[in-house]
């Protein structure tokens, strides 16, 4: 990935992104993901600029940035689906071997799903109104391998993801169930074929804090149990503090800093880092036990 670690400089009076994420990339994890994109919607150009990053095998990146930084549409654009909102693409996406940027529709509809989970913003909205649970499981195995025993699949994942595992569940409509359900009904298709990596794209922004910590538990467990990298994008840096070894932060397409989360708030680097943690501070001035930088380092 030489054209990657060769990438320019966004921020001229810094360090490069490749040398930042060179400087802060764990040595010991070989990376099972490279990306080096930029994107443009047709009204829009440089929503995304050189943005690059790696994952490590069974890593946990997070990227914070506000909204509008380009979040989603860097998620879209790794899996190749920015073309159904008129984005156009170009740089590099390199997973183990593969150059995902040279595939086809074909090809990409074979990795995603099965080798690189997505969960979505909003979960209400990403499964389909009219179908039973049952089947949106059942067509989701199909998609991706042959055979009856989807059910048991199924069933194994949902204990996985503390779901009901029975068969009353699956018939249910996904009005019938709660946002934080929904959620894990989520996570549980994108992870139902164990891919590799997992973008999960603010899984917690529509959930209560009891629900949200319950999620961020449940990536954990997934992370640990199916040694699966996870790219978690959200605009809370607390949260993701709890859950990440490594954090970029994205600001206007591009990402100003990357590094641990210790690293981060004891030492933030880019003045936009900088306005983010004292955000934090200012938001919890009654906070028993100290500052929010001391209450997000605690996770670790
Ligand atoms: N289809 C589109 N056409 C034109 N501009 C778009 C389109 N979709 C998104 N944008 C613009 O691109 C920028 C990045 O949008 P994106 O949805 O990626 O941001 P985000 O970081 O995910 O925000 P949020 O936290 O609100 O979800 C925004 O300025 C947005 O207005
Ligand atoms: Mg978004």
């Amino acid at each position: 990935m030489d054209d990657v670690k060769a990438a320019a400089p966004i921020y001229v009076q810094g360090p490069s992104v490749a040398t930042i994420i060179a400087m802060s990339r764990p040595t010991a994890l070989r990376p099972v993901f490279q990306v080096r994109l930029s994107a443009d919607y047709p009204n829009k150009r440089g929503v995304l600029h050189d943005l690059s990053f790696e994952i490590g095998e069974g890593e946990v990146l997070g990227l914070v940035g506000e909204s509008g930084s380009g979040k989603s549409t860097l998620a879209l654009a790794i899996l190749g689906l920015l073309d159904h909102k008129g984005g156009t693409v170009r740089g590099e996406v390199i997973f183990g071997e593969r150059h995902l940027e040279g595939l086809t529709s074909r090809q990409m509809r074979g990795i995603r799903g099965k080798e690189i989970g997505l969960v979505l913003q909003s979960a209400v909205s990403a499964l389909n109104p009219v179908l039973r649970i049952g089947t949106q499981f059942a067509e989701a195995w199909k998609a991706h391998q042959c055979g009856e025993e989807w059910r048991k699949n199924v069933l194994d994942i949902f204990e996985r993801v503390r779901l009901p595992a029975d068969e009353e569940f699956l018939r249910l409509y996904p009005r019938q169930l709660s946002v934080g359900q929904a959620q894990r009904v989520l996570i549980a298709l994108a992870t139902l074929h164990r891919p590799k990596l997992l973008i999960a794209d603010e899984p917690t922004s529509a959930l209560d804090v009891i629900s949200k910590s319950e999620v961020i538990g449940l990536l954990k467990q997934l992370n640990c149990e199916m040694k699966m990298a996870l790219l978690f994008i959200s605009h809370d840096l607390e949260l993701t503090a709890s859950l990440c070894g490594r954090i970029a932060i994205l600001k206007d397409g591009g990402i100003v800093e990357s590094g641990p989360p210790e690293r981060i708030f004891s030492q933030p680097e880019h003045p936009y880092t900088r306005a983010l943690i004292g955000a934090l501070q200012s938001r919890v001035p009654m906070r028993a036990a100290g500052s929010a930088t001391h209450a997000a380092a605690s996770h670790w």
